[in-house]
């Protein structure tokens, strides 16, 4: 198995090396933040907003960025070795405490850990999806390591055969467990706003900017359940995923239960803008 390179307060060394203290609020409270940036030719996509993004995060749980966005910018070309499509994993956590104990240490000193993994470059696999209830807590938008909810809705769809569970927050649709979600509703682009209930996607935002720049009509706007059923297509969106084509859900098939003509094109549109990023004609 391989052994990537990884960051940890200020060393490189082995994944399989890297020591983190028993103590670490990360691990006894699940209190710290993440980021997952894809990286294309080398490059990490869409560096500012994912930057930006987790910077939001640590403000929202009362932390000071530890690093600077040029600080994390040395860091990635370090671990982004070669020019294969890779995923980074980031996170940096309140660190450890002389003593386990829910309320802040009077002194933080956050842990800060990073690595990238391979990521593939194939054509997604249409997907199937559940729906279930959203019983996250309030405070989606700040993405936290805290994912123990995440996990069990994921599962649920695993255990189903499929590969997504659709979230439904009071009647409407929020999220995907670890994507967000598109329904294609009268020929338009639809995908709920952002607030505390969902994660404001980079993948998202950019699905959003491609649409608009290409003249393919789109709206933020709330999703009720229902719509689910009846939409002609729905997508899943997400770093490690880009643009997935959900072809059932609840085991009622979408559109013509194949992916649809809208998710083929934004898709070609989101290859396209990808190679553009890489130098590639
Ligand atoms: N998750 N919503 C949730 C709950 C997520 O976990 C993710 C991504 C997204 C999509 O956001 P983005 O487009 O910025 O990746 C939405 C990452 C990939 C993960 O946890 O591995």
């Amino acid at each position: 198995m391989s052994d990537p390179l990884a960051y940890h307060n200020g060393d490189f060394l082995p994944l399989s090396q890297v020591r983190l203290s028993a103590l670490d609020r990360g691990f006894l409270f699940g209190d710290g933040v993440y980021e997952v940036i894809p990286a294309y030719g080398g490059k990490p996509f869409r560096l500012n907003q994912h930057l930006a993004r987790l910077e939001n995060s640590l403000r929202a749980i009362r932390m000071e960025p530890p690093l600077s966005p040029r600080q994390w910018e040395t860091i990635l070309k370090e671990l982004l070795q070669g020019q294969a499509d890779q995923a980074i994993y980031m996170q940096i956590t309140r660190g450890a405490a002389g003593k386990r104990d829910h309320a802040f240490p009077a002194v933080t000193n956050p842990t800060i850990l990073a690595w990238a993994t391979p990521m593939s470059d194939e054509i997604p696999q249409p997907a199937k999806a559940i729906t279930h209830r959203d019983i996250r807590w309030q405070w989606c938008h700040i993405k936290a390591i805290t994912l123990l909810a995440n996990v069990l809705l994921r599962q649920q769809a695993v255990d189903r055969g499929c590969q997504e569970t659709i979230l439904i927050r009071d009647g409407h649709v929020t999220e995907g467990a670890a994507s967000n979600v598109f329904a294609i509703i009268d020929g338009i682009v639809v995908t709920p706003p952002t607030g505390p209930h969902l994660l404001p996607g980079i993948t998202r935002d950019l699905v959003l900017e491609l649409a608009t720049g290409h003249g393919i009509e789109n709206r933020e706007q709330n999703l009720p359940v229902e719509a689910l059923t009846s939409a002609e297509e729905i997508w899943l969106t997400s770093s490690t995923r880009e643009l997935v084509p959900v072809v059932e859900v609840d085991g009622h098939p979408i559109g013509d239960g194949r992916p649809g003509p809208l998710w083929e094109r934004m898709y070609r549109i989101f290859q396209s803008y990808k190679r553009t990023f890489r130098g590639l004609p």
